[in-house]
């Protein structure tokens, strides 16, 4: 069953046949919304459903996405991500109603596999066997596993600099990298033209207008998993602003349709070194000032971010916040995300973590609200991190002499 109506521009407002491969507004440039029939939606689903529904993943919701053909869903089990209370690291920090939404357990350890679902999904839909994306890592491995699952040749663009974890899982995946001398913003735009030039189907966050329903999901998860309630605080580590923008469409949804009675407000993240949406957001401003980025969170280092209006649009609708945190306090954050609840997050995940600490510190979250911090990617995918603040492991002799001597040091 599908809902979906058109695509709808989120500038002008101008209309798109949805059975059509259309990647922004011809006539202003902006980027689309998917619209669904929300009164046809109501009448057709019941909350109560959902305890007969065995699937944990994109199925799950299916009615809630935009697949015309089910068919040629390609899956590979995104989602269904486990919402853990985090008791240790919130008896630390002095709050009761902690949580961590996991999604280093996707397929690919990392949120954007409920992007690629769909984008996937659509170019099966589309018929079309060439896809392409721009990533600054996760974004590309992920499409290079769904490509590899349908037989699709992908090509995945990547910054020099994109640590070589996420690079080779790529090539696992069978993927065609081009590494691009230059920033994740340059990779973009090449990534973008060849599309143009080459007619690959354009999978490039923000430019395919369906990869952000599958962020949905994780709000209609965290629902489900809290008993029908929604937190009071999502926080969310933005790039170019998909997921916290998916993730609120998915809150909005499930309140408009009734099936919880509040809408959480969400805090978006991004490191000091890299922060265009949080200074816009924070000066009240329609546009932001591009940067060059400079973080070790290479999954945020993202100047010019592709999904700016949907991003502001969602932390002004939630009443969010917006806020952005050092890479030292990314890198601590990490330490003690790991430390306290055995979660390996990379940098951007953990930026997550730091941004929640700091508006609690600065008195805007109560120690009671129910907060929950999305950890969108595997720290396996950047390894290097956490060396830079610990200690390098001590090298000893095959001896038990060699052993003795170090207990008696670290005692
Ligand atoms: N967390 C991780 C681990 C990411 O990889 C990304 C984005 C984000 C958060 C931010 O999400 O861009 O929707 O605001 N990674 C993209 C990529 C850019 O190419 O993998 P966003």
């Amino acid at each position: 069953m599908n809902f979906v109506t058109v695509l709808r521009c989120v500038s002008c407002k101008k209309e798109f046949d949805p059975r059509n491969i259309v990647y922004s507004c011809d006539r202003c440039g902006e980027r689309l919304d998917v619209i669904y029939d929300y009164e046809a939606m109501k009448r057709k689903i019941n909350k109560s459903e959902f305890g007969h529904r065995h699937s944990c993943s994109t199925l799950r919701y299916s009615e809630f996405l935009p697949i015309f053909d089910y068919g040629k869903l390609v899956s590979l089990g995104e989602g269904g991500t486990p919402l853990i209370k985090c008791e240790r690291l919130g008896g630390e920090l002095g709050l009761d109603n902690l949580y961590a939404k996991d999604e280093t357990r996707n397929p690919t350890g990392v949120f954007k596999d409920r992007a690629t679902v769909l984008a996937i999904t659509k170019a099966q839909e589309f018929g079309r066997k060439i896809v392409a994306i721009a990533s600054t890592g996760n974004a590309a491995a992920s499409l290079s596993a769904y490509a590899a699952k349908a037989a699709l040749h992908c090509n995945v663009f990547v910054p020099e600099s994109t640590p070589l974890a996420k690079v080779s899982q790529s090539i696992a995946y069978g993927a065609k990298i081009i590494q691009v001398k230059g920033n994740y913003d340059q990779t973009y735009d090449l990534a973008v033209e060849a599309c143009k030039e080459f007619d690959w189907y354009n999978c490039n966050p923000a430019a395919n207008p369906f990869r952000t329903e599958g962020k949905k999901t994780i709000a209609y998860e965290m629902c489900e998993q809290s008993g029908w309630k929604s937190p009071d605080w999502v926080i969310v580590p933005v790039g170019n602003g998909c997921n916290l923008a998916g993730i609120w469409k998915g809150f909005k949804e499930f309140y408009d349709l009734g099936f919880v009675s509040e809408k959480p407000r969400i805090v978006g993240i991004q490191p000091t070194g890299s922060s265009p949406i949080v200074t816009a957001f924070n000066q009240k401003k329609d546009r932001f000032e591009p940067v060059s980025p400079n973080t070790l969170a290479g999954a945020l280092a993202i100047g010019k971010p592709r999904n700016f209006v949907k991003a502001i649009r969602s932390l002004n609708e939630s009443n969010g916040l917006a806020q952005s945190v050092t890479d030292d306090e990314i890198l601590k954050a990490q330490s003690l995300l790991a430390r306290t609840e055995g979660i390996f997050g990379e940098p951007g995940a953990a930026a997550a973590v730091a941004g929640m600490i700091k508006v609690v510190r600065q008195g805007l979250i109560s120690a009671h609200d129910r907060i929950s911090c999305v950890i969108t990617g595997s720290g396996l995918k950047d390894p290097e991190a956490p060396l830079k603040l610990a200690r390098k492991p001590t090298l000893i002799e095959p001896s038990i002499e060699s052993m003795r001597k170090l207990a008696l040091n670290d005692r």
